[in-house]
């Protein structure tokens, strides 16, 4: 029975380019999911956006002295180029700027006013003296209560991850001036998260599928009790507060960024020409699961939720995969000081699929993983280029030469022939069941040792000798090594998209490998191959050190 599968992936501030923190933490993973579950024949929804409000938003308008609207509509734009020349198979990606979502974002904001989940109350406000303003939560800093880390924000540390309201800091400060803010009275909207508690914490226990990192985070939240939240903010730039005497507030940006992916529904049912196709991913046996970094995790295992609770009649979440941090050369990535790989410098200079293929074995999964140069250049050369591309190019020029650019018919097959063609199967079988369950890491590698395994049967068959004194021995070689790439074509899809559709022509299968499914197609005798070219190219040694002298140079590139 077909599947239904809602993917929800965390909408990125368009405040500045992505890196591959974005792409290893919850870009990637998502696609790899997304991609998978479409070749096995389910029903796939995958959504995000550029998240445009928000203080980050609007530290970097000020910074460039642009308007917010300016940086959004550039990051924007960049981001949909990255999307395509990495391959990341969004169904919709929107923006949180579209009037769909602010008429959801309200929708859902007086749905929960009338449940009395949100209340109204006014509240001292952060307040600079020296700047004259209200100060977001992200403008004042200060000591972390919980971990006592010197340089937390408003309204979550970095250090141990706790969100928090800006008065819990303990030695306040204005991020402008340094100042130490008052408080001034405002009347502010705020959700009841305490209403949920009880019924958060036995929704949580009964997750024993999470991730481990994701439930004990979710667990030890809970466990300090859960405060009521603000939901309006002081400030002019965001989704409006569909209530009178609101007129100069916004609604605060994770409580309206989150409702994107309701909202996304809307708009892409819209596009898919039927208003209700949405509605088969929001109930009933649909799953839905929402990749993001673990930074984002409470807001997408409890607030989420909780407002799910209370608008009522929509899945929860699933699954929440959160992945951890990508370090970059060791060291901690850090966008201020550049010490950052930036995917659009990536795209412009190399193929999508290295980068893939590096960060899927590579993936941030269970603990922090790290990115070096080195390694890509290794794992390109070692790896992809060694193991498995000269593999598929050595066994498609033979057979074009050789066979007259043909499939060529097997004769009997031996053992040998038999124990690889099943051991693909198995592999399909075991790629499956890793995909399924979310661990890409083990998914990958798995899928590689496939290829190890061809290149062993084929140094022992020797074709290439045996050509000369038994054509049919050297045919039936080929005809196994051909079936069992057609197998790695599929196995490797949902990671190496662009290589596996090259390699699909190659071997003179029609169409695309998303219309084959997941299965392993074995190719007819007599089907003519394309002309092979490699698919992928050894990297020179020189790009490591050129590479990472780009590292924490020049100019920083986002305000974060
Ligand atoms: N923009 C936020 C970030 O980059 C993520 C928002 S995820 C959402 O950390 F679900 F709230 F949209
Ligand atoms: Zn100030």
């Amino acid at each position: 029975m077909a599947e239904t599968i809602f993917v929800g992936v965390a909408w990125p501030y368009a405040n500045g380019p992505l890196h591959l923190g974005h792409i290893a933490g919850a870009y990637l993973p998502a696609d790899i999911f997304a991609r998978y579950h479409r070749l096995k024949g389910n029903k796939v929804l995958m959504v995000s956006g550029s998240d445009q409000h928000g203080t980050p938003i609007t530290l970097r308008a000020e910074q460039e002295k642009k308007s917010p609207q300016e940086i959004v509509n550039r990051y924007h734009k960049e981001f949909l180029d990255c999307w395509q020349k990495l391959g990341i198979s969004w169904d919709l990606f929107t923006t949180t700027g579209t009037s769909n979502h602010a008429q959801t974002a309200h929708d859902i904001f007086l749905k929960l006013l009338k449940e009395d989940y949100i209340y109204k109350d006014a509240v001292p406000q952060a307040y600079c003296p020296e700047c004259q303003r209200f100060l977001p939560d992200r403008y004042v800093e200060g000591t972390c209560p919980y971990c006592k880390f010197s340089q937390a924000r408003g309204d979550q540390c970095d250090e141990c991850g706790r969100t928090m309201n800006p008065s819990d800091l303990l030695d306040m400060r204005c991020r402008i001036c340094s100042a130490t803010p008052s408080f001034e009275v405002s009347e502010h909207f705020f959700l009841r998260l305490s209403a949920f508690e009880d019924r958060l914490k036995s929704w949580v226990r009964e997750q024993t599928h999470w991730r481990q990192n994701v439930l004990n985070f979710t667990l030890s939240f809970l466990e300090g009790g859960l405060k009521d939240r603000a939901i309006t903010r002081d400030i002019d730039w965001g989704v409006t507060v569909p209530q009178p005497g609101f007129e100069n507030k916004r609604i605060y940006v994770w409580f309206e960024a989150v409702i994107g992916y309701f909202s996304a529904r809307k708009e892409w049912a819209k596009s898919h020409g039927d208003d209700a196709a949405w509605q088969p991913f929001w109930s009933g046996d649909a799953k839905s699961y929402y990749f993001i970094g673990k930074d984002n995790i409470p807001f997408h295992t409890l607030i989420w939720p909780a407002m799910l609770m209370g608008y009522g009649g929509l899945n929860l979440p699933y699954d929440v995969p959160a992945n951890e941090f990508l370090t970059i050369e060791g060291k901690r990535l850090s966008t201020s000081r550049n010490w950052a790989v930036w995917l659009p410098d990536y795209l412009q200079r190399y193929d999508p699929d290295p980068l893939r293929y590096l960060l899927s074995v590579n993936m941030p999964e269970t603990g922090d993983a790290d990115f070096s140069w080195r390694e890509f250049l290794r794992r390109n050369n070692d790896e992809l280029v060694a193991t498995y591309g000269n593999l598929v190019h050595r066994v498609l020029t033979f057979t074009y030469r050789n066979f007259d650019g043909a499939v060529p018919a097997p004769g009997e097959l031996d053992s040998q022939d038999k124990g690889l063609l099943a051991k693909a199967q198995e592999t399909l079988q075991d790629v499956d069941r890793l995909l399924y369950g979310c661990h890409f890491k083990e998914g990958i590698k798995a899928a590689m040792v496939l290829s190890q395994e061809v290149n062993r049967y084929l140094d022992d068959k020797a074709p290439w000798k045996a050509i000369k004194q038994n054509k049919q021995a050297s045919a039936t070689a080929v005809y196994v090594a051909l079936s069992v790439l057609a197998a790695l074509k599929t196995v490797l899809y949902p990671f190496l998209p662009f290589s596996s559709e090259r390699l699909h022509k190659f071997l003179g299968f029609d169409g695309s490998i998303e219309t084959t499914g997941w299965q392993v197609q074995s190719p007819v005798p007599g089907q003519k191959l394309l002309a092979p070219e490699p698919l992928f190219h050894k990297l020179d040694d020189s790009i490591v050190a050129e590479e990472t002298s780009r590292l924490g140079s020049g100019e920083s590139s986002e305000s974060e």
